[in-house]
């Protein structure tokens, strides 16, 4: 079967023949895939700046974000039937004994770092026809949101997100209106993370770029949040139209522009980093004020990163919410559909626009 493959070892990325992996687990489920989602992560992985093939193995079968329909299944697999549709999750737990997290079933926390990631780190992923995974790494999704869950591995990233946020806040028990929230950046990433947290009635403002021949702005209103263009408005014109910045959402990887805004992160406040910056180098930051802010105004700054089977299934039930209420919106944020043979295209991330997507069937 045809697959996408990086070989770092090399430098190199092709399109390439691969086994078609068959069962070999009463557990285990065969997918046909239909989409995969191109994301920062891939195009650093086809960079040779990030991931790591199977051991073994000379190359790495890339793609994490994906969807595929279950064509065969294994005697013990319970909930999945041929012809369901499903979203793998992407990490799989480590071996270390003493890794309460990942023996816990989260290793979006595991503490040895020797978790492994499908198609990125260390397991192939899942821009090829056929994958086949144990039952209990896929999520069931509903076929009226087919054409846009492909979606739901990046959404997961707010879900996993907005749920510690809601944790946090609890010590704020009378707080009754949804929260003001800042999201940094225009990229799927902070769109999906903008949508979210309007569906959690959080009065939210996107400060992106605007590519040219992009309407962000329209986009960004007409599923109710507001948008500051970065390119006229500086962070103390946003932090002035914003107000008391209860919560940002960072979804833009840049350092800089994130303890830019820091400072102006407001009283028992909340910063969410979601963004893995490439090492530019060290960049100059008002640290003694953003560490007395953070002591005298109760602030919490965190980050976080993959996602736990939790997430996926808040992740497609919310976007099951977003195409009731933004169909429009939501289908814009798929750019393009490619061909499998084409992939090289979208992954050189010269395509533009929001969120390319890998169609290997339909
Ligand atoms: C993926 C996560 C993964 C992270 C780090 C992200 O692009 O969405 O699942 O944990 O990269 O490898």
């Amino acid at each position: 079967m045809k697959a996408v493959a990086v070989y770092p070892a090399d430098e190199k990325f092709a399109v390439i023949d691969h086994p078609e992996p068959a069962l070999t687990d009463p557990k285990d489920v065969k997918l046909r895939m239909l989409d995969i989602g191109i994301c920062g992560t891939d195009k650093e992985i086809v960079s040779f700046e990030y991931g790591t093939p199977p051991k073994g193995s000379p190359y790495l079968i890339i793609g994490h974000e994906s969807l595929g329909q279950v064509v065969e299944i294994g005697p013990q697999v319970t909930r999945l039937r041929v012809g369901d549709l499903a979203v793998p999750t992407v990490r799989r737990p480590c071996e270390v004994p003493s890794c309460i997290a990942c023996r816990a079933d989260r290793q979006d926390f595991c503490y040895s770092g020797e978790f492994t990631e499908r198609g990125i780190n260390q397991r192939h992923g899942y821009m090829t026809e056929f994958v086949v995974e144990q039952e209990r790494y896929l999520n069931p999704v509903p076929p009226s949101v087919r054409d846009v869950a492909v979606l739901v591995e990046p959404l997961t990233i707010a879900e996993k997100g907005i749920a510690q946020l809601k944790q946090i806040q609890q010590r704020l028990p009378w707080r009754e209106q949804g929260s003001r929230a800042l999201v940094l950046g225009g990229g799927p990433v902070g769109l999906l993370g903008a949508m979210k947290l309007v569906l959690e009635g959080c009065d939210t403002t996107v400060y992106s770029r605007t590519p040219a021949a992009s309407n962000l702005e329209k986009l960004v209103s007409s599923f109710g949040a507001k948008f500051v263009h970065a390119e006229t408005a500086s962070v103390a014109d946003l932090a002035g139209q914003v107000g008391n910045i209860d919560v940002v959402y960072e979804a833009v990887g840049a350092s800089s522009l994130a303890f830019e805004v820091m400072p102006y992160l407001g009283t028992n406040g909340v910063f969410i980093f979601t963004g893995v910056p490439g090492r530019k180098g060290p960049v100059t930051i008002d640290a003694d004020t953003i560490m007395r802010d953070a002591v005298l105004k109760n602030q919490v700054i965190f980050g976080t990163v993959n996602a736990s089977t939790e997430s996926f299934a808040d992740a497609i039930s919310d976007i099951g919410s977003s195409l009731g209420k933004w169909p429009d919106a939501l289908r814009s944020l798929i750019t393009r559909r490619w061909p499998l043979e084409q992939a090289a295209e979208p992954l050189a991330g010269k395509s533009g626009g929001i969120k390319n997507v890998i169609a290997v069937a339909s």
